[in-house]
C-alpha cells in the first residue's frame, strides 16, 4: 500500500467525490449553529442536520466534506491509548434525497479498492441483520467477495444519536490479522480484539426517531458517510497509533523536543505527550473558531482541555508556558485546508498563551488547598482524602486524580476513589440531563420552523422603508390560521418585506402593517431557522386576512437611529484595532435604536487616554462625512479586499462588503447610514470586562450622543448652582471647601484634647490606694483612639505604682483602656485581666498585656459601674 499523508488523503477523498457530483463545503466551525442539543460539532452530519431534516435548503443535495470535530466523551483514555483523541477530522459525503445505496454501496467500494488501493482480500463487510437490499446491492455492484459480508444487529449497525434522522448503516472494515474470517461470531471477537478495524461508516438515514421512540420514515431518504481520517491515515502509513501519522507526529515530535526526553522510551511519559499532542489540536482549533476560556459551557472544554494539557507539560518538567508555541506545529501541518488557523495564528497564541499564565496561578492556589486538606487529615490522624475533595481539586482546579494520588502517596495517604467515582458518575448524570433537557435536532420543533420552504420573504429593507406584499402566512397560538382580528397576538409572513429581522447583533424593525380592512403593529422582527422572516405582530383594527395584500411600512426614525449605531460600530471597530492593536477582534455586537454594544478580545482595560483617543478617532471619520457603500461579492473576493470578516462569515457564498470611506471595510449583512456625517456625534458611554480577555465598550450617537453630553451639562450646572459659584469656578470652590474642612478638623482635635486635659483634674482626684498600688479612674464621653491611650499615658507618668483604668462612650459604643507602671505590676496588677472582667459589665470583651490593654464595650448605660468594679478586681490581683 502506497504511504498517503493524511493531507493529501483528505484531498483524494473531496476530490473524489466532487467527481461524483458532490459539492466540495469548507468543515463548518466547531460551534453548532441554531443546535442547543451539541456543545460541539462532533460528526460530519452534525452541522447538516436541518438539511437532512428539510427545514433547510441545501446549497446541492450532494455534498462533500472534511469536517473539523471535537468529542471529549473519552478524555480520561486519552493518551493512555494509541487511538484515542478528542480532535478529529470527518471525511463525509451527503446525499439530501439525493442517491441512496444503488450508488454509495459501488462508489465506497471504488474509493476502498482503486483509489485508496486496499487488498480486497483484508476488507469485511458489516450490515443491518434485516438490510437484506443492501446486501444485495453489495453482491451485484461490487465484486466482494460475498462470504466477507457479515450481518449484525442493532447495537452494531444501526446509526443514531439520541432522536433526529437516523437510519441501517454499512461499515467497511480493515483486517490487520491472519486467516479468513468465517462467521459474524468470528468477526465480532476480532473486531473486540483490535484485529478488524472500521474505517467507513456508510449510514442509510432514512428514519426521523422522534420523542417517543417511533421511527418515522423520512420522505426523502440521504445518505450520510463518516470516515475518521487520522484512522484511515494511520491504516495508510501501516503505523499502529493515530500518534504516528505524520501531521500528528510533528507535533509529538516538537513536545519530545521541548522537554528532552525522548518518545517510546517510558510509558509515563508518553502518555503526557499523547495527551498534549491531542488536546493542543482541539485548543488550537477550538480558539481558531473563537472560543474562549471560560467556566462553563464550550469555554470550560477549552479550558479542561488546555488545563490538562499544561498539568501533563508540567510532568513532562516543563515549567515554562509551552502550548502557545506548539501552535505552530498545528497550524503548519493543519491549514491548508483551514486557512482560519493562518489568519488567526496571533490571536490563537495570545489567548492560549494568556490562560497558560492563568493556570500557572490556579495551580498554585490548588496546592494550597491540597496542602490544607492534608494538614486536616494529619492533625485528625485519617489517611483516606474524601472523593468530594478530590473531584474538587479536579474539577476545579484541573488537578487529574493522579497527580493528588501522587502528592498523597508522598504523606503516606490514598484516594477514596470510590467516592472520587461517584463525584464524577454524578457530574456525568448532570450532563446528561442537561443534554436531555435540549431538543436533540436543536431548532426548537415549533410551528415557526414549518413556515412552507418556497416562500421566500426577501428582504427589500436596504433600499426602501414601506413595501406592498402579499399576506402569506398568519401563525396565531401556535397555529396556521387564515385570519385574526383585534387584539389578535400573530406572527406574519409575507412575500416581501422592508423590515429588518434581527441578526449580526442589529435588532429587529419596528413599524405597521396594514390595508383598508385592518391594521397591526410590528413588534419585532425574527427570522426562523430556514431564514423566513416572521413579524410579530399584534391587530390593531379590524381583521387581517392571508393572501390579501398590505403595506409593510418600518418605523423610520427608529431605523435611522439604528443605521446610525450600527456605522459608527463598524468605524469603532476600525479605530479599536489602530488604537489598542490589530489582535483586537469583534466577540460580540449589539446595535438598537439606543446605543451600541460592542464586545472584543483585549487583554487589559482600556485607558482614559486610549478611550479619548478612540472617540476622536470615530468623531473625525464623523465629520469628514465619509461616503458609505455596499458591494456585493463572493468570500474570495471580500478576503482579497481586506474585508474584516467574523469568525463564521466565510460559510456564505455571497457576502456584503461595507466600506466607510476608506477607513473601515466589513462583511455586514446590516442596515447603514448613508454617509458618516449622519451619525452627527459619537459618545463612548462605559467600557468594562465581561470574560477572560473579553471587554465590552458602549456608546451612544446621534440625538443620544446630544442628549448624553446635555445631560452631564445639566449635571455641571446643578453643581455648580448648589456650589453657589460660576461653572469655571466649581474646582477652586472644591479646593477650598476641602482645605476649609481640613482647618475644622484640626480644631476639633484641639478642643477634644482641650476637655481631655479638664478630664485630668477628676481622674488625679478620683485616686484610691489598694495595698500600696495607686489606681486612678475616669468616666469620659467622646474621647477615643489616641486621645484616650495619651490620656491614660500621662495619668500614668504621674504615680509610682499606679493603675489607670479609663472608659468612654463613644457613638453608642464604650472604650477601655488600662495603663500599669512597673512597680503595680511586680505588685500583681496585670491590665489585661483588669481590663477583661470590667468591660464585660458594658457587655465587651478585650484583654492585653500586662502593661496595656484595651477593650470595647456595647452597653454605654453600664459604663459607670463597668469602671467601678475595677477597685475590687484590683483587690484581688494585688497581693
Ligand atoms: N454520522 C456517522 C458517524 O458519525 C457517519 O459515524
Amino acid at each position: 500500500m502506497e504511504k498517503l499523508g493524511l493531507n493529501q488523503l483528505r484531498e483524494m477523498y473531496l476530490s473524489f467525490f466532487e467527481g461524483k457530483g458532490h459539492l466540495r463545503l469548507p468543515s463548518y466551525p466547531l460551534i453548532p449553529k441554531d443546535d442547543k442539543s451539541l456543545l460541539l460539532i462532533n460528526a460530519g452530519m452534525a452541522p447538516l442536520k436541518p438539511y437532512f431534516t428539510g427545514l433547510q435548503v441545501p446549497p446541492s443535495t450532494r455534498v462533500t466534506t472534511s469536517q473539523k470535530c471535537i468529542r471529549t466523551g473519552d478524555i480520561e483514555n486519552v493518551g493512555k491509548t494509541s487511538r484515542h483523541g478528542t480532535f478529529f477530522e470527518m471525511l463525509g459525503n451527503f446525499s439530501f434525497g439525493d442517491y441512496f445505496k444503488e450508488e454509495i454501496i459501488p462508489w465506497a467500494w471504488e474509493f476502498s479498492t482503486e483509489v485508496l488501493k486496499l487488498p480486497k482480500d483484508r476488507l469485511y463487510v458489516t450490515i443491518y441483520l434485516e438490510d437484506d437490499e443492501s446486501y444485495e446491492i453489495w453482491t451485484r455492484k461490487t465484486d466482494i467477495d460475498p462470504s466477507r459480508i457479515f450481518r449484525l444487529g442493532k447495537d452494531d449497525n444501526f446509526w443514531e444519536l439520541g432522536v433526529g434522522p437516523c437510519g441501517p448503516c454499512s461499515e467497511i472494515h480493515f483486517d490487520k490479522g491472519e486467516g479468513k474470517i468465517n462467521s459474524a461470531e468470528e468477526f465480532v471477537k476480532a473486531a473486540d480484539e483490535d484485529r478488524v478495524m472500521e474505517f467507513w461508516n456508510l449510514v442509510f438515514t432514512q428514519f426521523d426517531k422522534d420523542e417517543e421512540g417511533n421511527y418515522n420514515r423520512l420522505a426523502k431518504p440521504n445518505i450520510d458517510t463518516g470516515m475518521g481520517l487520522e484512522r484511515i491515515a494511520s491504516l495508510m502509513q501501516g503505523v499502529d497509533s493515530i500518534f504516528e501519522v505524520d501531521t500528528i507526529k510533528s507535533i509529538l515530535d516538537q513536545i519530545s523536543k521541548n522537554c528532552g526526553i525522548q518518545y517510546g522510551k517510558d510509558e509515563k511519559s508518553d502518555i503526557s505527550m499523547r495527551v498534549i499532542t491531542d488536546h493542543i489540536r482541539s485548543v488550537t482549533f477550538m480558539t481558531s473558531d473563537g472560543i474562549l476560556p471560560s467556566n462553563e459551557g464550550r469555554g470550560y472544554v477549552l479550558r479542561r482541555l488546555l488545563r490538562r494539557a499544561a498539568k501533563h507539560g508540567k510532568s513532562l518538567g516543563i515549567s515554562e508556558p509551552f502550548l502557545y508555541k506548539l501552535t505552530d506545529v498545528v497550524i503548519e501541518s493543519s491549514s491548508g485546508n483551514y486557512p482560519e488557523l493562518e489568519e488567526k495564528r496571533e490571536y490563537i497564541k495570545k489567548v492560549i498563551k494568556l490562560e497558560e499564565e492563568r493556570f500557572d496561578e490556579t495551580i498554585d492556589s490548588g496546592m494550597q488547598i491540597l496542602n490544607e486538606y492534608i494538614e486536616e487529615l494529619q492533625n485528625s490522624s485519617a489517611f483516606v482524602l474524601s472523593g468530594e475533595r478530590v473531584f474538587k481539586l479536579y474539577d476545579t482546579y484541573g488537578f487529574p486524580l493522579e497527580l493528588t494520588q501522587e502528592i498523597l502517596e508522598e504523606k503516606g495517604m490514598t484516594v477514596d476513589i470510590e467516592g472520587f467515582d461517584k463525584e464524577m458518575q454524578s457530574q456525568r448524570e448532570r450532563a446528561r440531563a442537561a443534554r436531555e433537557e435540549t431538543n436533540y435536532m436543536g431548532a426548537e420543533d415549533t410551528i415557526l420552523n414549518k413556515i412552507p420552504l418556497e416562500i421566500e420573504t426577501v428582504f427589500e429593507g436596504y433600499e426602501t422603508l414601506s413595501t406592498i406584499s402579499k399576506v402569506r402566512v398568519i401563525v396565531k397560538d401556535e397555529k396556521f390560521v387564515t385570519s385574526a382580528e383585534e387584539g389578535d397576538k400573530i406572527v406574519i409572513v409575507t412575500d416581501n418585506t422592508p423590515f429588518y429581522a434581527e441578526m449580526g447583533g442589529q435588532v429587529g424593525d419596528k413599524g405597521v402593517i396594514f390595508n383598508s380592512s385592518f391594521k397591526a403593529e410590528i413588534l419585532d422582527c425574527k427570522k426562523n431557522v430556514a431564514g423566513k422572516v416572521l413579524h410579530f405582530a399584534k391587530v390593531l383594527s379590524g381583521i387581517i386576512k392571508v393572501d390579501e395584500d398590505a403595506t409593510l411600512s418600518v418605523d423610520e426614525e427608529r431605523r435611522n437611529n439604528i443605521r446610525r449605531n450600527h456605522t459608527a460600530t463598524h468605524l469603532l471597530n476600525e479605530t479599536l484595532r489602530k488604537v489598542l492593536g490589530e489582535h483586537v477582534h469583534q466577540s460580540g455586537s449589539y446595535v438598537d435604536d439606543e446605543r451600541l454594544r460592542f464586545d472584543f478580545n483585549h487583554f487589559e482595560a482600556a485607558t482614559g487616554e486610549e478611550l479619548k483617543k478612540i472617540e476622536k478617532i470615530v468623531n473625525d471619520s464623523i465629520m469628514k462625512v465619509l461616503m458609505v457603500k455596499t458591494d456585493v461579492m463572493s468570500i474570495e473576493q471580500a478576503k482579497e479586499s481586506g474585508a474584516i470578516a467574523l469568525f463564521d462569515d466565510k460559510y456564505k457564498d455571497e457576502v456584503r462588503v461595507v466600506s466607510v470611506g476608506d477607513f473601515s471595510k466589513e462583511l455586514c449583512g446590516g442596515t447603514h447610514v448613508r454617509n458618516s456625517g449622519e451619525i452627527g456625534l459619537f459618545k463612548i458611554v462605559s467600557e468594562a470586562g465581561v470574560a477572560a480577555g473579553v471587554r465590552r465598550i458602549e456608546a451612544v450617537t446621534g440625538a443620544k450622543a446630544i442628549a448624553y453630553v446635555e445631560a452631564k451639562n445639566e449635571l455641571l450646572k446643578e453643581i455648580a448652582s448648589k456650589l453657589k459659584c460660576s461653572e469655571k469656578e466649581i474646582i477652586h470652590k472644591l479646593e477650598l471647601q476641602g482645605a476649609e474642612l481640613k482647618e475644622r478638623e484640626k480644631e476639633i482635635t484641639e478642643l477634644k484634647s482641650k476637655l481631655a486635659g479638664n478630664a485630668e483634674d477628676d481622674i488625679l482626684n478620683s485616686v484610691r490606694e489598694i495595698k500600696g498600688v495607686k489606681l486612678f479612674t475616669g468616666v469620659l464621653k467622646d474621647i477615643d483612639g489616641d486621645a484616650l491611650r495619651d490620656l491614660a499615658d500621662k495619668i500614668r507618668s504621674k504615680g509610682e505604682d499606679c493603675v489607670v483604668l479609663l472608659g468612654s462612650t463613644v457613638e453608642e459604643k464604650v472604650q477601655f483602656v488600662a495603663m500599669a507602671s512597673k512597680g503595680a505590676i511586680e505588685k500583681g496588677a496585670h491590665c489585661g485581666k483588669l481590663i477583661k472582667e470590667v468591660a464585660s459589665i458594658a457587655g465587651g470583651g478585650g484583654g492585653g498585656r500586662p502593661d496595656m490593654a484595651q477593650a470595647g464595650g456595647k452597653l454605654p448605660e453600664k459604663l459607670e459601674e463597668a469602671v467601678a468594679s475595677s477597685s475590687a478586681v484590683m483587690e484581688k490581683l494585688v497581693k
